[in-house]
């Protein structure tokens, strides 16, 4: 998709759709009263008690007249109500040189935020592309600061606000919209939207506008790039192949990124390496593993710090010999989503050039059963020469980023951050709207939160306490890998603290969030590139040199203490 920054008349703008925010301006709120027992004590369900707050009072968040005058009329009727991800679109708008309007709404004004502004625009590509409509050009809304006061995010997403940030979420949601996953379909109609102007509201900031719609055109890219990985079958996504296709894509940079290489290596330096866990998961398939290794060391970075990004690789996980049930199980191909996120991360640092030595690991292999394969009762010497129980070979996902994480360490790695579709429990914990995130340090985890509030993606810190230890105790080996049911994405994350020990670290459980169940307005059925903006977030940030407490903004503080944000009541 070509992308267009703008600075026209919005009125004068000559596109087959113009698109404009609706955002409802009224402050009523029924929870708000019914938190009220003298309100209580009333009948709440007459209209009386119900008006007049809560009548919608839609506003085209635009400050241009032509666009406005052209909404009044469907806004003045109150058939649009402004309610989040409604549409409607009117032909020939009187006065504006677009052929057609399309008014997204975003629900309260009060609770509008970059995360909402990222998924409205998602909605208007999803909406246009299966009309045949090749092009767009969405207005910038105006005077939002983002610094909405919400229950509808327990964890400070994209709190920032102005243009910049707005241009940045519209232009990355856009490129959400457009990825579907209809890749081997005979008919594939390849909608798809070309064209996106951004139509800002004025040339204020102008540098830092023109910078942030840069960068999210290279980061939209980079998660779709994700997301092809992830999309694709097993049999077309071997560990041969997702080294293949991470080759030619850094091959395609490096001419223009010094610095910048990538490594495949399979089974024999593997085993040379002595990746006793991560080998012991490869062993059973036919299939060969590859671990693949980016390396991203610009001209004029210091020696340190040194990023590791560690991603869990498994191109199909059966199980093993402890095979998964058979529903389902088609869906263990995107098991591999968190090393796909990393080749999208590289992919958007490769391309923004950050001023700091970023190190990717990816571990690739198929999880299967086989004469070859380990069984449940082995032990296997992991890299670090830590011993490992194997009590259930569907935990396998913690053995490859063992080695993974070590190895990261042993190449100088000072800070880690690993990926990975580990734990069903994780799912059950967390659902599928936040991803669970760990750290063994504060400072990593106050910078790694800053990420999450210019990305927009949602992730919820879980614990690490040393009580956990107890659950992978073995009494043949050092560890087990398998803690059994309870707390299993925390004592999946406490066998991986293991290899990380001291090193400041993050990991990621995108198990719940690496693939939507269903379409959404904003965003197709399947894999969802979860991660890949906050990892480039993360790296930014980390080279931009601010130190922990620069990364508030609108005098807010971010989760940077020892403690999260303590949970909010949700009212969605
Ligand atoms: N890849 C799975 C985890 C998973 C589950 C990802 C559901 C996406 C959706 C992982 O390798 C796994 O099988 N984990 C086991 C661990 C258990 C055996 C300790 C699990 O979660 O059941
Ligand atoms: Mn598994
Ligand atoms: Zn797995």
């Amino acid at each position: 998709m070509k992308t267009i920054l703008s600075f026209a008349n919005p009125g004068e703008v000559e596109t087959e759709c113009l698109v404009a925010v609706v955002l409802d301006q009224s402050s009523g709120n029924l929870n708000n009263r019914e938190a009220n027992p003298q309100e209580l004590s009333k009948n709440t369900r007459s209209e009386k008690a119900r008006a007049p707050n809560d009548k919608p009072e839609p506003q085209v968040e635009t400050s241009n007249q032509a666009v406005r005058k052209a909404a009044a009329e469907i806004i003045n009727t109150g058939e649009f109500s402004s309610k989040i991800f409604e549409v409607v679109m009117l032909h020939r708008p009187p006065g504006l040189k677009a052929n057609r309007l399309l008014l997204v709404g975003g629900g309260k004004a009060k609770n509008f935020t970059g995360y909402e502004l990222r998924k409205l625009a998602g909605t208007a590509v999803r909406f246009l592309k299966p009309k045949n409509i090749r092009s767009f050009a969405f207005v910038v809304p105006e005077n939002w600061t983002g610094e909405a006061k919400t229950d509808a995010h327990s964890t400070y997403v994209s709190e920032r606000g102005g243009t910049p940030d707005a241009v940045k979420a519209i232009v990355e949601g856009a490129f959400v919209g457009n990825f579907d996953p209809d890749t081997y379909k005979s008919d594939r109609k390849d909608q798809l939207v070309d064209e996106l102007t951004v139509i800002a509201p004025d040339k204020k900031e102008e540098s830092q506008v023109r910078q942030a719609f840069e960068e999210a055109r290279v980061i939209g890219e980079s998660q779709n790039f994700t997301r092809e990985l992830v999309n694709e079958p097993g049999n077309r996504m071997t560990p041969t192949m997702l080294a293949q296709r991470a080759r030619k894509m850094i091959e395609q940079i490096a001419g223009n990124t010094p610095g910048l290489k990538v490594e495949t290596f399979g089974a024999d330096k593997i085993k040379e390496l002595k990746m006793g866990a991560f080998w012991s998961v490869a062993q059973g398939s036919d299939e060969p593993p590859a671990l693949i290794m980016i390396r991203y060391e610009p001209e004029g970075a210091p020696e340190k710090p040194m990023l590791g990004l560690v991603g869990k690789g498994i191109t199909f996980d059966s199980g093993g010999i402890s095979i998964k049930p058979s529903d389902g199980m088609e869906k263990m191909k995107y098991d591999m989503a968190g090393g796909a996120a990393m080749l999208g991360a590289m992919r958007a640092i490769a391309l923004l050039k950050p001023k700091i030595r970023v190190l990717a690991i990816i571990l690739a292999t198929e999880n299967m059963p086989s004469g070859k394969a380990q069984k449940p009762g082995d032990v296997q010497i992991a890299m670090s020469g830590k011993s490992i129980e194997i009590i259930n070979t569907d935990a396998e996902g913690r053995l490859v980023l063992a080695d993974g994480l070590y190895y990261a360490r042993q190449l100088g790695c000072t800070h880690l951050v690993d990926a990975a579709t580990l734990t069903g429990a994780c799912v059950v914990a967390l659902g599928m709207v936040n991803a669970g995130v760990f750290s063994n340090n504060e400072e990593i985890f106050e910078r790694f939160t800053r990420a999450l509030q210019r990305s927009g993606e949602k992730m919820w810190r879980m614990p690490l306490d040393d009580e956990y230890k107890e659950s992978i105790r073995s009494s043949i080996a050092d560890i087990v890998n398998s803690g059994g049911r309870w707390g299993g994405a925390v004592t999946a994350a406490m066998f991986l603290k293991e290899f990380a020990e001291e090193t400041p670290w993050i990991h990621l459980d995108i198990a719940g969030t690496a693939w939507m169940e269903e379409n959404k307005s904003w965003i197709a059925k399947g894999p969802s590139g979860i991660a890949v903006r906050s990892l480039v977030e993360f790296v930014k940030d980390f080279a931009s040199g601010d130190g922990a407490q620069s990364g508030s903004t609108n005098g807010r503080t971010s989760a940077g203490t020892s403690n999260h944000p303590a949970p909010k009541r949700s009212n969605s």
